[in-house]
């Protein structure tokens, strides 16, 4: 792939948060970057690190946090020591959000017609009336919603959750944005949706060339939409690599877990599947060696006391002892 076809990268990200009870390390040197145009999803369960990545990215955690990264370009740009001011300019343009529930996002007391309005006022200074109305009754029609015209009218909790999403959707779309971070983005939605949401996405890549930052703890959802999966446990990436390579042959006992752990794309429906023991520890306290340890499978004596290096093996890349004498150790 080119350099030019890269449009974020992120290396060894940092974040720890200053509390009372000590330092809590939620992410621990990730690294990754997303193309123009394509979809990397960043997948794991709940408590890993994921959401703490993307706002650390967008420059949205509060004042206890402490961020550092070696690189973190957009477009080929340094955005680790943006002002607050540039980093909001970079988000109502360059980047748009959507999370797991529209209500916190869209604002209650104010009509679609104003919300999405206002972005496209951002966006296009000295535009007409006229033509807010024309372009919000355009993308809202782009996103499948009926009737825009009347919809524009409502406030959000006269929609139902899966018009919100769409709604949702469309102001962080009003931006013609180069890259959408996608927090859950059909967690909260019922299957039926959940699919037109999914296929909404996939609609706007192809017609827009949009790249996506999807965040999800569902596999499922990873393998409808995702070019590229990223794996990460306990504030690390644990596994990395093309779609179809890490589902037909996953390297990590994590992501091999993950996977048989929801029906439909290695355990057929009806059939047995996996689940995974314990739970992601508390940043405080992160278990030596591979984090990963105490729920894993094949742990071995060496796996409790040393972490295990990244290796390479063909397109993925792995942190695990079990592969150790396969691929190359990256230093
Ligand atoms: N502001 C904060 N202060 C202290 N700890 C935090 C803060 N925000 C997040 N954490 C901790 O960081 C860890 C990672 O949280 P994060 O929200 O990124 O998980 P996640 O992978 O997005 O999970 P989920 O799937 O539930 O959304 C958790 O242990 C969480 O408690
Ligand atoms: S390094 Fe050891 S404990 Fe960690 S995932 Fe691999 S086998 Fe399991
Ligand atoms: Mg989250």
């Amino acid at each position: 792939m080119e350099k030019q076809d890269v449009l974020l990268n992120v290396q060894n990200l940092r974040t720890w948060f200053n509390t009372p009870e000590g330092v809590v390390k939620s992410v621990n040197g990730v690294s990754f970057h997303v193309d123009r145009g394509e979809t990397l999803a960043l997948v794991g369960e709940s408590g890993c690190g994921k959401t703490v990545t993307t706002l650390s990215l967008m420059k949205l955690l509060g004042k206890n946090s402490v961020v550092t990264a070696d690189e973190l370009t957009l477009n080929g740009r340094d955005i680790r020591a943006l002002s607050k001011e540039e980093a909001r300019k970079i988000r109502g343009k360059e980047i748009s959000m959507i999370f797991q529930e529209p209500m916190t996002s869209l604002n209650p007391v104010y009509r679609i017609q104003r919300q999405l309005g206002e972005m496209l006022r951002i966006h296009n200074p000295g535009i007409s009336r006229t033509e807010v109305h024309r372009r919000s009754v355009d993308i809202l029609r782009k996103v499948g919603v009926p009737n825009p015209d009347e919809r524009l009218k409502v406030f959000p909790h006269q929609l139902s959750g899966g018009l919100r999403q769409r709604v949702m959707i469309a102001i962080a779309l009003a931006s013609n944005p180069a890259m959408v971070i996608a927090d859950e983005p059909t967690t909260a939605l019922d299957v039926t949706i959940q699919a037109q949401v999914i296929d909404l996405l996939k609609e706007l890549q192809r017609d827009f060339n949009t790249s996506i930052l999807l965040i999800t703890h569902d596999f499922g959802v990873v393998s409808q939409l995702a070019n590229r999966v990223a794996v990460m446990y306990a504030g690390k990436i644990v596994e990395e690599g093309p779609l179809k390579d890490v589902i037909e042959r996953p390297l990590h006992p994590y992501t091999e877990l993950l996977i048989l752990s929801i029906p439909g794309i290695k355990v057929k429906k009806g059939g047995r599947l996996r689940t995974i023991e314990g739970q992601v520890p508390n940043p405080l306290y992160f278990p030596e060696g591979c984090r990963f340890h105490p729920r894993c499978p094949s742990a071995c004596d060496r796996c409790h006391r040393e972490e295990p290096p990244q290796i390479t093996i063909g397109g993925q890349t792995v942190s695990c002892w079990l592969r150790a004498e396969e691929g190359q150790y990256d230093t």
